[in-house]
């Protein structure tokens, strides 16, 4: 089982492959790709299908022998994309000897050092030239080869390197791509790699390519460590470890009465805010689709709505053995003790005692452990996408996460048996 995560893990180096992936996994699984363009049509009992939005978010329905006006939907929800950096438009900066850096931009709230001297690729989207100039091509990107480096200062140049380093955005952290051999080259690098990466799927020409998404991403593959290989060291475990966890329980649950959805959203790491994000009304207004197909009312969504429950999936912090004084003193969830279910008074959080007590009931059905985290009350902690959807879709629901150690390091840490005790979850979940 772990093996799957982990191959899921170096094929998804960004929102958009891993979204890709997921869709992939969803169609051998007997999903159909529904265009939201098209009306939706009839929806019976047991169809299976999904809608993507902007390439990055990925939604997915198993419909239930019940409408969702008498059993509502169970629901599962991740983010796609993790923290990183994103390439700025006329990215290339020629430096002395021939020597090209590319201008970037922060995605999100990485730990800046962690990306320094590893070898780092280029992923995402290229919007290709198509015959419709409002509807040009889209061909993804995922090159395969160490690409670039942000190198460190040498110790000798700060000798306080190791008391801690302030670092810029803009000077700091931009990576060395090349080193031109001659002046055809200037200003062209970036995209004769992109053109030779793209003419690996079909030809296409310098004039044809329009513009990007692309973003940095690490070259290692994700793999286990420990002694007992206990440990996952991959990126992006925030958050794909959830989606993966939620894709595995979507395919191996069962028809059931109630309708399951796995709702994979763009965008947590900036706020959600955007229409592929957990702010959109997308993923509300795909529900409305499916209860006004089922019922012919309105008012069956507003039904379904108050009926459903969601678990809101994204990773927890595990505690640290270097850091115990970081975390509270009666709530600090181990790697390997089983999901953790997220709370906070200030409401950053879904969950309430109520969700809480269905989830841990889920857990329970199970026969998976499950843990409790809250901040320590001088640390500011983070939020999620839980009550941001929750404030257009008002569903009773949890907050909940497998614990992870160093969340938004290039590389972080997590645990081989919460991977199993989180699919478990899901699926006893979905067969509810
Ligand atoms: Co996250």
């Amino acid at each position: 089982m772990i093996n799957r995560l982990l191959s899921f893990l170096d094929a998804s180096p960004v929102n958009f492959l891993a979204v890709k992936n997921i869709a992939d996994m969803l169609e051998a699984g007997g999903f159909r790709r529904l265009d939201p363009c098209q009306p939706l049509g009839a929806v019976k009992a047991g169809d299976r299908f999904f809608v993507t939005k902007n390439d990055s978010s990925i939604y997915a329905f198993r419909i239930g022998s019940q409408p969702l006006a008498e059993a509502g939907f169970h629901m599962i929800c991740a983010h796609s994309d993790s923290p990183t950096f994103r390439i700025k438009p006329n990215a290339e900066m020629l430096c002395e000897g021939g020597l090209v850096k590319l201008n970037t931009e922060v995605y999100g709230g990485p730990i800046m050092s962690t990306w320094f001297d590893r070898p780092l690729t280029l992923a995402g989207r290229v919007i290709v030239r198509s015959q419709d100039v409002m509807r040009p091509d889209t061909m993804l990107l995922h090159i395969k080869r160490p690409l670039l480096q942000i190198s460190n200062l040498a110790i000798h140049f700060n000798r306080q390197v190791n008391d801690g380093v302030k670092l810029s955005r803009q000077k700091d952290v931009l990576p060395l791509l090349g080193q031109i051999t001659s002046q055809l080259e200037a200003g062209n690098l970036l995209l004769n790699v992109i053109l030779e990466e793209l003419g690996k799927q079909r030809p296409v020409s310098r004039e044809d390519i329009l513009d990007f998404d692309l973003y940095l991403a690490d070259t290692a593959s994700a793999c286990t460590f420990g002694v007992h290989n206990e440990f996952i060291s991959s990126g992006r475990l925030d958050d794909l470890s959830m989606c993966f966890a939620g894709l595995e329980a979507i395919l191996a649950a069962a028809d059931s009465d109630t309708t399951q959805v796995l709702g994979i959203f763009d965008n947590e790491e900036t706020g959600s805010q955007t229409k592929q994000g957990a702010g959109s009304p997308f993923l509300s207004y795909m529900l409305r689709r499916i209860a006004l197909a089922q019922s012919g009312t309105e008012e069956a969504y507003y039904q379904a709505v108050e009926r459903a429950f969601m678990i809101s999936a994204d990773n927890a912090h595990a505690w640290h053995p270097n850091y115990p004084e970081k975390y509270d003193p009666t709530n600090h969830p181990m790697l390997g003790g089983g999901p953790v279910i997220k709370f906070n008074a200030a409401q950053k959080y879904a969950s309430d005692a109520a969700s809480a007590a269905v989830f841990a009931g889920i857990c329970a059905k199970a026969g998976v452990p499950c843990q409790r985290f809250v901040n320590h009350s001088d640390v500011a902690g983070g939020s999620t996408l839980g009550n941001i959807l929750a404030s257009s879709i008002p569903l009773r629901g949890v907050d909940m996460g497998n614990a992870i150690l160093a969340m938004h390091s290039c590389r972080e840490t997590g645990s081989v048996r919460d991977h199993e005790y989180c699919v478990k979850v899901f699926t006893e979940f979905y067969n509810m």
